[in-house]
Formats: C-alpha cells, sequence, structure tokens
C-alpha cells in the first residue's frame, strides 16, 4: 500500500500481493519489529536527526501498537509488518510527521535484526527444554542402575548393560546438543541495526553499537552487507536442531521397539497411547511416532533452508523471507517434541521382569567377557577362544557341562562350571567391566553424580542468561 507509490504503481491483485507478502508469517516477530524500530527513533532523537517532538510522537505511537499488536494483528495488503508499521504511524500521525518513521533505516536490517532477538529468546527455551529431558533421564537412570538389559549391535542381542547406562548414552548426546544450540548464541546474538539496505546509512552520529546495546544484543554484525545479507545464523539454528531430533528420534526407535508385543520391555503411559478403531486390543505408541514422523519433517525443512541459501547471490533476495517461517516451524516442532519426550519418561514404566528374562535366556551374552577371561587366566589366543565360543554359540542347548566340556577337547583347559557360572553372571559380568564409562553400576553412579552436578550447573547459568533476556 504504502509502496505501491513512486517508481512503482496500481493495486496489486489480492492473488499476487498474498502470495508476495510475509505478514502472515510476521506474527512471530511483530513485537519484536516494533521494538527494533523504537529503539532507532530513540536513537536518531539522542542525536538530533529528527526533531524531538516528532520523535516523541512517533514513539508514543509505537508503544501502543507494541502493546495490542497481536490483539489486533492487520490482515490489509500490506508487504509485511514493516510497511504495516510506518502505515499505521504515518497513518495515526500524518506524513509529516509519522513519514520520519524510515529514516536511516530499511527493512532489509530491520527484518533481520528482529528475528535475531526473536531467535535469542527461542533458544533460551529449547535449552530450557533440552535441560527438562535431561533431568527426567537422570531421574530414571537413578532408578535403574542395576536394570539389566540386553543391549544390541546390529539390532541382535549383544551384551549386558544396564538401563541407567541406556539413558546416560543418550543423556551425553544431549549434552553435545546443548553445547552446540548454546554455543551458536554468540553469533545469533550481533545486531545488525543501522546497516539500512547494505551500506548503512550517511545520519552523522549514528551509533551501531549503542542501538544494539538498547536492544539487547552484545555487539554489531560488523560488516553492513554481511549483516543484511547473511543467514548463516538461521541454517546453524535449523541444523543444531535438526542434530538434536536426530540424536532424539534413534532413542525414541528403540522405545517403540521395546514396546512391541514381542519384547514388551517397556509400559508406555496411559495418555502416549491411543487405540485402534476396529481393534480392541491396540496399544499404539501414537507420540513416538509422531516424534519419529516429526524428524523426517525437520529434516526436509533443514534441506529446503539449505538448498534456498546455495548460490542465493549477494545481498538482500526476498527469498530470505521464505526461510524464516521454516526456522520458527522447527523450533516449534522440537519444543513439542522435548516436552512430549519428557512426559514420556518421567511416566514410563519398564518390565524388569521381562528384561530379566531376555538377559538371562541367552548365556550367550556373557561370551565376550569369557573369551577375555579365557585369554587372561589360561594365556590362550584370544581370536582361538573366540572361534570355539563361537562354536558353542550355535547350539541349541548350553549348558555350563557342556561349556565347560568342550573347552576342554578343544582348548585343552580345565575350566570348572563353578567358575564358568561366575565369569557368565549377568550382574558379576557389569562388575567386572572396570574401563570408565562402562555399565558397572559403581561406575554408573559416580558418573549420574558428576551429571546431576553439570546440569545444575548449566541450570543456573541459563536461569541467568533468560533473566537478562
Ligand atoms: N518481508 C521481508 C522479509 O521477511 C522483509 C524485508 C523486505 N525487504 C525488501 N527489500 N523487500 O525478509
Amino acid at each position: 500500500m504504502l509502496y505501491r507509490k513512486g517508481a512503482v504503481e496500481g493495486e496489486v491483485p489480492s492473488f499476487i500481493s498474498n502470495f508476495t507478502s510475509s505478514l502472515k508469517y510476521d506474527r512471530k516477530i511483530a513485537k519484536a519489529t516494533v521494538k527494533v524500530v523504537m529503539a532507532h527513533i530513540e536513537h536518531l532523537c539522542e542525536i538530533n536527526a529528527i526533531n524531538t517532538n516528532i520523535c516523541h510522537k512517533i514513539l508514543e505511537t509505537l508503544k501502543e501498537l507494541y502493546g495490542g499488536i497481536l490483539e489486533k494483528y492487520p490482515n490489509g495488503k500490506f508487504e509485511d509488518i514493516h510497511e504495516y508499521i510506518e502505515y499505521y504511524v504515518i497513518n495515526k500521525l500524518g506524513e509529516d510527521v509519522g513519514g520520519y518513521v524510515n529514516l536511516g533505516k530499511s527493512r532489509n536490517d530491520q527484518v533481520a535484526t528482529a528475528i535475531r532477538i526473536v531467535l535469542k529468546d527461542e533458544i533460551i527455551n529449547l535449552l530450557e527444554g533440552i535441560i527438562k529431558l535431561q533431568h527426567t533421564l537422570l531421574n530414571k537412570a537413578k532408578e535403574h542402575v542395576e536394570t539389566l538389559v540386553p543391549g544390541y549391535t546390529h539390532q541382535q542381542k549383544a551384551q549386558i548393560t544396564t538401563l541407567a547406562h541406556h539413558f546416560l548414552a543418550f543423556y551425553d548426546a544431549l549434552d553435545r546438543d546443548y553445547e552446540r544450540i548454546h554455543g551458536s548464541l554468540e553469533r545469533i546474538d550481533a545486531s545488525p541495526l543501522g546497516s539500512a539496505a547494505m551500506v548503512g546509512n550517511t545520519i552523522p552520529g549514528y551509533d551501531r553499537a549503542k542501538v544494539a546495546k538498547k536492544l539487547g544484543f552484545s555487539k554489531i554484525v560488523e560488516n553492513t552487507e554481511d549483516a543484511i545479507a547473511s543467514r548463516d545464523f538461521i541454517l546453524e539454528a535449523i541444523f543444531n536442531i535438526a542434530i538434536l531430533i536426530n540424536n532424539i528420534s534413534r532413542f525414541v526407535e528403540d522405545l517403540i521397539l521395546w514396546s512391541m508385543n514381542e519384547l514388551g520391555y517397556v509400559v508406555l503411559p496411559e495418555h502416549h497411547v491411543a487405540t485402534s478403531s476396529i481393534m480392541p486390543h491396540k496399544r499404539n505408541p501414537v507420540t513416538l511416532e509422531v516424534i519419529r514422523a516429526k524428524t523426517a519433517k525437520v529434516l526436509g525443512y533443514a534441506t529446503s533452508a539449505y538448498a534456498l541459501l546455495k548460490s542465493l547471490p549477494y545481498s538482500y533476495n526476498l527469498d530470505l523471507q521464505e526461510l524464516t517461517p521454516i526456522l520458527w516451524e522447527i523450533i516449534d516442532d522440537c519444543k513439542e517434541i522435548l516436552a512430549v519426550l519428557s512426559d514420556l519418561l518421567s511416566k514410563i514404566r519398564f518390565n524388569e521382569e521381562r528384561l530379566l528374562k531376555s538377559v538371562l535366556e541367552n548365556i550367550t551374552l556373557c561370551f565376550s567377557d569369557l573369551a577375555e577371561y579365557i585369554t587372561l587366566k589360561y594365556n590362550v589366543p584370544f581370536r582361538k577362544v573366540h572361534r570355539v565360543l563361537g562354536e558353542i554359540s550355535k547350539r541349541k542347548h548350553i549348558t555350563l557341562h557342556s561349556i565347560s566340556e568342550y573347552l576342554r577337547e578343544k582348548l585343552s583347559i580345565d575350566i570348572k562350571e563353578r567358575e564358568l557360572e561366575e565369569i557368565l553372571n549377568p550382574i558379576h559380568s557389569l562388575k567386572r567391566k572396570s574401563v570408565t564409562g562402562s555399565p558397572n553400576p559403581k561406575e554408573v553412579r559416580a558418573l549420574i553424580n558428576k551429571r546431576i552436578k553439570s546440569l545444575l550447573d548449566k541450570e543456573s547459568k541459563l536461569s541467568r542468561l533468560r533473566s537478562k533476556s
């Protein structure tokens, strides 16, 4: 509307204006954008670029707009929220006063600044979500330090571990996600404002760092072209989230498998399952399935974002407008996933009897321990022992007696049944795992304590960051 006079003229048909407008997506940055305009005008006032009276009138109008912009969100033919804000001020104050509102800035620096403000806040939300999930994991780990589970490699039962150890593995992956996402804040926290369209403005005394500070940024994006053209901070956020969700989806897939009737290792909380409209017995793991599906969606979005930026000429192009909604959509999905999974994990139950049975029915799960034991104690090459135990593992019925016999025959060693029983005992096997980070309950308890301390530390640092934002 406002910009359809001058170089371009005339009404644009709705199907075209709707097509190129970002207004419907700009709701997310609406308040931040008004704040950006206010900081800019305040500064123009400080440096006497515009008359104090005019400044005050504009600021008053912007303040009023700020309070009600979401309730009375515009739906007219505006190219975006930036045009609407300027239109609102001019409409209210007339062009002689409101006409100064876009002096020394452009939509290019304004939008990049508003996105960064909102993204900083959303990153903190995500970090809080990760911390909550991590708390839940540590609580569950504490409960299950000695709950034996079969560990899988290649989706085949491999060795004995514990639930706590499995939870801590996922916990540590989340720690790295946290670090990555937290680390990105430093790059998001820089203000593009004052870069105007791409080369800055000519207003004497305009101090970009000062305006940045007003808006809560710790620094500016120095190069004015980089400031308005770059969106790698968005790509970084999207890919960091994509990695986080990828980690989550692997953990979730295990839970789905573990909930299969054939395994029955877990009992999912009632409000995380749904039944079938035709099969009365069904308890479908619906929340986990949606998490799994959303992971695919996020990957698709991440790919779109990458493709959108790939080879996009410098500096600003309207293509960038299509990138922002992808960012918000991914963030919303991720926040939901974190909350849903935290809730599920806080209420999940494990069928410990079933898990134990699954461990005990395969004596071979401790065969790697036995091979190490024989090699070390009887001085037989590991490969030879491995071969002989492999032969035993193919038998239908394996007893301590038959193992002892076969070892005597093939390796000429006299290993007693009682000795075998000790080595093949699952809990003893765990306790003999002496390496750092193993599922040995002693090791796991120490690790849990270490993680609790660092989680609380992370949490208090984050709440300081939150109170500054
Ligand atoms: N709606 C645009 C966006 O979201 C704002 C900047 C438009 N700039 C322009 N020169 N048309 O990116």
